[in-house]
């Protein structure tokens, strides 16, 4: 039995609520403004979620917190289970909500764990003959690279990796980056839509073009876009598109996605089999065939969805890229910062790179962690060393504030000695 779109938003009854019951009731009071500056609005929507205040959270891009809104439906689903009812799961809004959000049609999303899984699932599921080449970048993820990586080395064949310029100047000098490493050989590219190391963003719909017209195959790691900034998998082209909801999307923990493109629903082979794995008719859907799973970080998945569009991405994108934006100037105009993260409004949106000169950033990050509960993330992979800092829709820009006063008494004095 499916449950509505309403049951799963509503909390459970008799509790004393703070925050809207319903998504619907949580639109109507976000119905007016929303401008990125409007602050009176997004104390509103800082509102949904239990943050503790004396905590500045900004480091979205590994984890989100998931709004009250969330947290409730995963409990609802899992009182559910536990009380014997049949919990369900309305799949079809689940899937009908996700088109409304990120385009793409319905029947393309599959439901794995994560944006590894999702990865694993396109890079096992996709036959590569002797000779072929897989292109890659030096910022992937591990959970992006390490399937290709994988496949590559078992079947002895080369996994060619670019390098990006950093920081990017323009969309162009990236495509041609990447597109630098593309030989007769290339049978696909995976790449990131925004990097987890810089927050830049890839062309991806140029790349798309060019794939498209050599026959390579594009799978994207999407971990971060979805929640962030407005997007349409239907226009954007590529393959597959590989994401993490748990991160921008506010879903819970261990809730993955992956698009697949029409051409590719009946091609692509399945890495678990379970009943129906083999009938074509099914589509992408074969993919949603993994045996038990836990239902309630869907039915949280949907609640996500529904609160995104609620607020609607327009305005999600307005805010997060006017955070953004008092980070990167405030950092700019440090003396002794060095920016990884490009200063092109088309190549950034929500997260931020950078480095202090003389400061080691997992010092830095233990300062801030110690002086004002501020969480953030190194990036030490590749030994970049870069400090990365991530603002959401529940940031505000009196955090911003304190975090730059910070980070220039550091880049002025130092870190103070521990007493
Ligand atoms: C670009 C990118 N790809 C993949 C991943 C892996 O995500 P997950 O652990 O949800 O599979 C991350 C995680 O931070 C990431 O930033």
């Amino acid at each position: 039995m499916s449950l509505d779109r309403r049951s799963f938003l509503s909390v459970l009854g008799g509790a004393t609520l703070t925050w809207p019951r319903t998504v619907e009731a949580l639109a109507q009071q976000l119905a007016p403004g929303g401008a990125p500056t409007d602050e009176p609005f997004w104390g509103l929507v800082r509102a949904q979620f239990l943050i503790p205040p004396d905590r500045i959270y900004l480091n979205n891009g590994t984890l989100g917190p998931s709004p009250h809104i969330v947290v409730d439906a995963v409990t609802e689903h899992t009182r559910r289970v536990a009380m014997t009812y049949p919990p369900g799961v309305a799949w079809d809004d689940l899937k009908q909500s996700l088109s409304s959000l990120l385009g793409g049609d319905a029947d393309g999303f599959v439901f794995p764990r994560n944006t590894t899984e999702a990865m694993n699932f396109v890079a096992h599921g996709i036959e590569l003959a002797p000779g072929d080449e897989v292109l890659t970048t030096d910022h992937e993820h591990i959970g992006g690279l390490e399937p290709w990586r994988l496949v590559t080395t078992r079947q002895g064949l080369p996994l060619r990796v670019v390098a990006l310029p950093v920081p990017a100047l323009s969309p162009d000098e990236l495509l041609e980056a990447v597109w630098s490493g593309v030989t007769d050989r290339t049978r696909v590219m995976c790449v990131s839509h925004l990097t987890f190391t810089t927050g830049t963003i890839l062309p991806i719909r140029e790349l798309a073009d060019r794939c498209a017209e050599r026959g390579i195959v594009l799978a994207v790691d999407g971990a971060h876009p979805p929640g962030m900034m407005r997007l349409d998998l239907g226009e954007l082209g590529g393959d597959f598109y590989a994401s993490s909801p748990h991160k921008w999307l506010l879903a819970p923990q261990g809730t993955g996605l992956l698009y697949i493109s029409e051409g590719w629903r009946e091609r692509l082979w399945p890495t678990l089999a379970s009943g129906g794995w083999d009938d074509l008719s099914l589509g992408a859907q074969r993919f949603n065939h993994m045996g038990t799973m836990d239902e309630s970080r869907l039915a949280g998945l949907l609640a996500a969805c529904e609160f995104f569009l609620a607020i609607g991405m327009d305005r999600v994108e307005g805010r997060v890229r006017y955070l953004q934006g008092l980070l990167q100037d405030g950092l700019a105009s440090i003396s002794g910062v060095t920016l990884a993260t490009p200063s092109d409004n088309n190549m950034r949106a929500a997260m931020i790179s950078f480095q202090i000169e003389g400061v080691e950033s997992s010092a830095l990050q233990g300062h801030l962690s110690r002086t004002a509960r501020i969480r953030t993330r190194v990036i030490g992979e590749y030994d970049y060393g870069w400090m990365r800092l991530s603002t959401h829709i529940y940031n505000g820009p009196d955090e911003i504030e304190r975090v730059l006063e910070l980070l220039s008494g550091v880049a002025r004095s130092g870190i103070p000695a521990r007493g």
